[in-house]
């Protein structure tokens, strides 16, 4: 039977898939210059996180109407739940979309007309986490926020993504304070690429819920103590984390380290249509190559309902 689980760390953007992606291009008069699905594919041979955001920027250039956006998310909730997601808190982007002429309400709208039928048509609850763009200045973030008002009864929380060094979590301080007196939840990008430090950082300073990724980590050990205190969710990422060379191997990965370590851990997949696979994907990669037991596996599946933005404890038992 296919584990019910929750994906907390999910790009919508990063669920493009190159045929979808294709098929927007000639619906959108786009030009690509990738020759077919096939050659974009072949593109997808990455060094670090840059490598892979300058691809996955520019390929978002066919992602132009609300359409395009209800595609997309559509796309991803039935892949989604034919791998037992259950419920999905999504990430998106509108930096990336505001910067090309696409507005933020062409892209809330647009990705609500497929989340406001999810749990008819696909089995699964949903929420929306919007994202700042750490590369990009704070005052930017600050003005997205305020973009975002009008949709603010659609979207849960802000996260924070990008490239991750020399873009600490302290210059988004104001805007996180911001969006905690609008009511919003908070999580953020931390330990991926960056220092153990960022991860402390986005804890005490931008007050955040849950790290995405956290990796790094169990570089220090007092903050593995702190975050196994404090019960800290980490959104893990284990296909990301081998296509973006944060580990050599999934062999290699700290995932069951981390488990032994008392640590909060879930799975999830990050931007699967470029890492090689959805969340549950990501779970068989874990059981197969890590040897994880079925105990740990339901564990993480257990942390991820724990961990997410679920509030109703009906809701939550239903699961
Ligand atoms: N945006 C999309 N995927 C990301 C990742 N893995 N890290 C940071 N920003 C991202
Ligand atoms: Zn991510």
């Amino acid at each position: 039977m296919v584990l019910p689980k929750a994906e907390l760390h999910l790009h919508i953007e990063g669920t493009l898939e190159p045929e979808l992606a294709f098929e927007l291009a000639e619906r959108n008069g786009v030009e690509l210059p990738w020759a077919g699905t096939e050659a974009l594919r072949e593109a997808y041979r990455f060094q670090d996180l840059q490598s892979f955001l300058n691809l996955y920027y520019e390929l978002m250039a066919v992602l132009r109407t609300e359409r395009d956006f209800e595609d997309l998310a559509d796309a991803y909730l039935a892949r989604a739940a034919a791998q037992g997601v259950r419920h999905a808190e999504i990430f998106f982007d509108p930096q990336a979309h505001i910067a090309r002429g696409v507005g933020m309400g062409t892209v809330v709208e647009g990705l609500w007309r497929a989340l406001g039928r999810s749990r008819e048509h696909h089995g699964v609850s949903t929420r929306l986490i919007m994202c700042f763009l750490r590369d990009e200045s704070a005052e930017s973030a600050m003005a997205t926020l305020e973009e975002a008002k009008p949709y603010l009864d659609r979207i849960t929380g802000v996260g924070l993504d990008s490239a991750e060094v020399g873009h600490p979590p302290a210059k988004f301080r104001a805007v996180y304070e911001a969006a905690a007196e609008l009511g919003l939840r908070r999580v953020a990008h931390a330990g991926e690429e960056g220092p153990p430090a960022y991860i402390a950082e986005a804890l005490d300073v931008l007050g955040v819920e849950r790290i995405d990724h956290g990796l790094r980590c169990m570089e220090d050990p007092a903050l593995v103590e702190r975050l196994v205190r404090e019960r800290v969710p980490l959104t893990l990422c284990p296909l990301s984390n081998v296509r973006l060379r944060a580990v050599d191997t999934l062999a290699d990965h700290p995932l069951p380290a981390m488990l032994d370590a008392g640590l909060m851990c879930t799975v999830n997949s990050d931007d699967p249509a470029y890492f090689g696979g959805y969340a549950g994907d990501n779970f068989d990669a874990v059981r197969r190559v890590l040897g994880l037991s079925q105990e740990r596996l339901r564990e993480l599946a257990r942390n991820s309902f724990l961990a997410s933005f679920l509030e109703d404890e009906e809701e939550l038992r239903a699961r």
